[in-house]
């Protein structure tokens, strides 16, 4: 079995139960929040240990891998420590909230010689895995317009709950699109490739928050093709949550990116997307996977890091107000 801890228990709750109750060779050791009562009602649902200190997961033999759930400008901080105590690292959504943070925990990985994994669970949809492969294998023909947009609802109860971390710079790294748009755009990213250059624009419309509730960027890529992401928190009630690609060849609609819903147009393109294979279908498993046969996980430090670029590039454009090249690995 592979042991597992959870640290910070807000969505860290259900990474936890999927843990103890769906993830084949994994198991729940421990549940770390610094919230008390939370973390031992967390340990008697689901029958593991609980503490209020990082340290009493990391010092654990039966431990292998330490899951960063906390708020994201915390990521790298608990990642390094988990890395340098020997154990292996998942970090939810985005890795951290700037390319330096990410840099750092990257480099402890490397040096500890241990796995770095960040949970972007719409990588495991079986839908976004068959339109990945398709763009790798042209199946589309040429790119011409990668495009991702959600409209949501979040309260202002949202963004001040448990000490208002959500909607700052510091522990969110920005706002619907750093938080609730890192899925889409790292889906954009895994479609399209990198981009060259891009122009955003954000606004804060509804909300009493430091970052935006409103985002919109406009993107080319290399190859000719027009990216566009359009990212909001202020609507009415939350509705879609969609990526679509088109090419010279035929076009995929996915409506709801996290649970996988799509449209195909194309000649024989449903047929050969149906036989794409996605034998994974979470970032823990991936885990497993990785931990026990030695295979890479499908997102790991680097290829995390790559959205918080991407942020980096779109948060500059938007501040100074100009198009700005771009350059993810940077
Ligand atoms: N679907 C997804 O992938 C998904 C969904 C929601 C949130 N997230 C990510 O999960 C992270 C947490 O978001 P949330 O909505 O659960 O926040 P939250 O505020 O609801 O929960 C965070 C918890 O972490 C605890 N915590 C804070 N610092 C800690 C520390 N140093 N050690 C231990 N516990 C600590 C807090 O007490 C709190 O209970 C964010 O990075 C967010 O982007 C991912």
């Amino acid at each position: 079995m592979t042991g597992f801890a959870v640290i910070g228990l807000g969505m860290g709750r259900s990474r936890a139960r999927q843990i103890q109750h769906q993830t084949e060779g994994a198991e729940l050791r421990i549940v770390v929040d610094l919230k008390e009562d939370l973390a031992r009602e967390v340990a008697a649902e689901l029958d593991c240990d609980w503490s209020t200190r990082l340290e009493d997961a990391l010092t654990r033999d039966d431990v292998d891998v330490v899951m960063v759930m906390t708020p994201s400008g915390v990521h790298a901080e608990v990642g390094v420590r988990a890395a340098r105590a020997g154990k292996h690292v998942l970090t939810t959504k985005p890795m951290d909230v700037t390319t330096a943070a990410c840099d750092r925990l990257i480099q402890a990985a490397d040096e500890a010689g241990v796995i770095l994994g960040v949970d972007y669970q719409s990588r495991y949809v079986d839908n976004n895995v068959r339109v990945a492969e398709a763009m790798r294998q042209g199946w589309l023909g040429q790119p011409i317009i990668g495009e991702v947009r959600f409209k949501w609802f979040r309260s202002q109860d949202y963004y001040d709950h448990n000490d208002g971390w959500r909607g700052t710079w510091a522990m969110d790294g920005g706002g619907s699109l750093a938080n609730q748009g890192s899925h889409l755009l790292d889906l954009l990213l895994w479609f399209m490739g990198d981009p060259r250059r891009l122009y955003a624009e954000t606004a804060i419309m509804s909300h009493q928050i430091e970052t935006e509730d409103v985002g919109a960027v406009l993107l080319s890529f290399p190859s000719g093709a027009t990216g566009t992401i359009v990212g909001t928190t202020t609507f009415p009630t939350s509705v879609y949550f969609a990526a679509e690609v088109h090419g010279t060849e035929g076009a995929v609609l996915i409506d709801a990116a996290l649970d996988g819903t799509m449209r195909v147009f194309g000649e024989e393109l449903e047929d050969r997307l149906q036989q794409v294979d996605n034998p994974v279908h979470s970032a823990m498993e991936d885990m497993v996977r990785a931990v026990n046969q030695g295979v890479p996980v499908r997102v790991d430090g680097r290829e995390g890091r790559r959205t918080v670029a991407l942020l980096e590039h779109i948060y500059r454009s938007a501040r100074e107000g100009v198009p700005v090249e771009v350059d993810i690995n940077r």
